[in-house]
């Protein structure tokens, strides 16, 4: 039997910061309002010819390092990414080719903020079963590009950033093992959290079909019987009485972040509870058995709320969200990246991360470091 150890961690935040003031002067909000219902005072911006690839190829270079690994090394990308360079090929292939490597497998993710938790639970089944030694996770977002900066609710929680983890195999559990993992979603809530577009949901249904062949009878009988299938299937859809999403992907308002900010603060702190509550169930562990929470940082409130209710110890919890804002997958393998260089988190410490995002997705991993 294998264990995956995660050897290294590494992180990058692009220079250009965006601070509370900053958006002070783009929309009706204040320092204060912000800091008092997130704990965020600044994020960081990707400059404007930097792609999710390159981020993540800083923080998986600093990984590399502190694994005392070489892209050579490598067996299997994962990317997680909410925003990708491009809809192909992936980013994990970008990365792959900006490493400088050749044919191991290369994979995106698509979890929104559970990504990368996703992406370790995954790595972990290929290491246990031993047919990969050493898989690289990387979180890299450039959330900005999606952030509508003239909506308050949302525009002052976003920043961009990367951060990798080496997941690598290792015979003594002692060393370095996932003790605990469990992934989920809920389906049902996609329209507390969503971008509309570009997707096939709202591109024209022929759009890339020429005029002349539109007409074409087969193509007019296929598309009868595909409407009809769809109206036979189709549950209401909550997000259809709220707002029509504009058909034209253009549109920048479709392209942007939509969320409806209780629904999603409500949920997280139920689903951070349950996590625990199982991690503990499942392990026959108890509180004190965790060193360290690493969670998804999308609100301080959330993690305080989450301690209140269960009795977790705020010291105990890794709060890192003060100058780096939400950034999605990228949040977790950044905090633990730059816990570990605060001295706070050590070899041999048992780590419990907890992810909720977009979808809405969830995930915990429970781990000796
Ligand atoms: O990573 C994915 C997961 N994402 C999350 O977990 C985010 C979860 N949600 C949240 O973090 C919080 O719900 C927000 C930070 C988004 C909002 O905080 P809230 O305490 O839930 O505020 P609210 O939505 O209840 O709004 C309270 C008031 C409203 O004004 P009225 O209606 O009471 O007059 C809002 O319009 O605060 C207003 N408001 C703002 N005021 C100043 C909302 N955003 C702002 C703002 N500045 N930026």
């Amino acid at each position: 039997m294998y264990h995956s150890r995660i050897s290294g961690l590494g992180y990058y935040l692009p220079k250009k910061v965006l601070t509370n003031q900053d958006l002070e002067k783009m929309v009706d909000t204040s320092d204060e309002w912000i800091k008092q219902r997130t704990g965020i005072e600044s994020r960081h911006i990707a400059g404007e010819n930097e792609l999710p690839s390159d981020m993540a190829l800083k923080s998986s270079l600093q990984a590399l390092k502190k694994s005392n690994l070489t892209p050579e090394d490598l067996d299997f990308i994962l990317v997680s990414t909410v925003y990708p360079d491009q809809l192909m090929p992936n980013t994990a292939c970008t990365l792959q080719k900006k490493l400088g490597i050749s044919h191991i497998p290369a994979l995106d993710i698509s979890a929104a903020c559970s990504g990368f938790v996703y992406a370790l639970s995954i790595a972990n089944q290929y290491i246990q079963t031993g047919t990969y030694k050493n898989i690289l996770i990387v979180g890299t977002e450039t959330l900005h590009h999606i952030t509508n900066y003239q909506d308050r609710t949302t525009c002052v929680l976003f920043g961009d950033g990367a951060g990798t983890a080496v997941v690598s195999q290792n015979k003594d559990p002692e060393k370095g093992c996932i003790y605990h993992q469990e992934l989920k979603a809920y389906g049902e809530m996609d329209s507390a959290l969503f971008i509309p577009a570009p997707g096939a949901k709202y591109a024209s249904k022929t759009q890339s079909i020429p005029n002349q062949y539109r007409k074409n009878n087969t193509l007019q009988n296929l598309s009868l019987t595909l409407e009809k299938n769809n109206e036979m299937t189709k549950k209401p859809d909550p997000r259809e009485s709220k707002k029509q999403p504009n058909c034209d992907t253009s549109e920048k308002q479709d392209t942007y972040i939509h969320m409806e900010g209780q629904t999603v603060f409500k949920k997280a702190v139920k689903i951070m509870c349950s996590a625990l509550e199982k991690t503990l169930k499942d392990t026959g562990g108890s509180l004190d058995q965790i060193d360290w929470l690493v969670p998804h940082q999308a609100n301080e409130r959330i993690l305080k709320q989450f301690c209140k209710l269960t009795g977790f110890p705020e010291e105990k919890v890794i709060f890192d969200i003060k100058d780096t804002g939400n950034i999605s997958s990228a949040s977790i393998p950044l905090s633990m990246a730059r816990a570990i260089e605060q001295g706070k988190i050590k070899r041999g410490q048992d780590i419990l991360m907890i992810a909720m995002g977009g979808g809405m997705t969830s995930g915990s991993v429970f781990l000796k470091y």
